[in-house]
């Protein structure tokens, strides 16, 4: 029997998800509408980001600039989803988990902040942003 694996198998990558939500795409235009979102998204509540038409934008988290090419499609997702995964300490709310959420409210329960295919068009707009801030 050979034993011989040429790249390690999707599931053993835990830093990532690398298989999407949907069957069908995210719409970047859609992704990026959510991100400066106040009530959906709330992502500028905590991050900076490349919105000249937005005022005010949070200092609490990287800037979302670059974000594209710091990581990748999968590592993107994850912290999406929930990067309380990578850092159970973080402040950044968990999008689309969906077990482990007690004290939720019966309406909620069972119900995720961003739809499946919300996270998709997030993630598709994010992977826009392959330049970093100017410092
Ligand atoms: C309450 C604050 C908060 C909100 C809201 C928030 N984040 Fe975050 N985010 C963080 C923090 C803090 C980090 C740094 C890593 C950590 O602590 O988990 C982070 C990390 C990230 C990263 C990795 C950044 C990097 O380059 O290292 C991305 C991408 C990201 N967030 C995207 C988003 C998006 C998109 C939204 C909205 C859908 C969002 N975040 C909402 C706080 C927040």
């Amino acid at each position: 029997m050979l034993l011989l694996l040429a790249s390690p198998p999707a599931w053993a990558q835990d830093d990532a998800i690398s298989t999407p939500l949907t069957a069908s795409p995210g719409d970047a235009t859609r992704g990026r509408a959510l991100v400066a979102d106040r009530q959906r998204g709330l992502c500028l509540l905590c991050h900076p980001g490349p919105f000249p038409e937005e005022r005010f934008q949070g200092n609490l988290a990287p800037d979302l600039a670059g974000a594209g090419s710091r990581w990748n499609e999968g590592q993107l997702r994850l912290r999406l989803v929930d990067s309380k995964r990578l850092n159970p300490d973080s402040i950044m709310p968990s999008y689309y988990r969906t077990e482990g959420l007690n004290r939720v409210g019966p309406a909620f329960r069972g119900r995720t902040v961003l739809s499946a295919q919300e996270i998709e068009d997030v993630l598709a707009y994010l992977l826009t942003l392959r330049e970093e801030a100017p410092r």
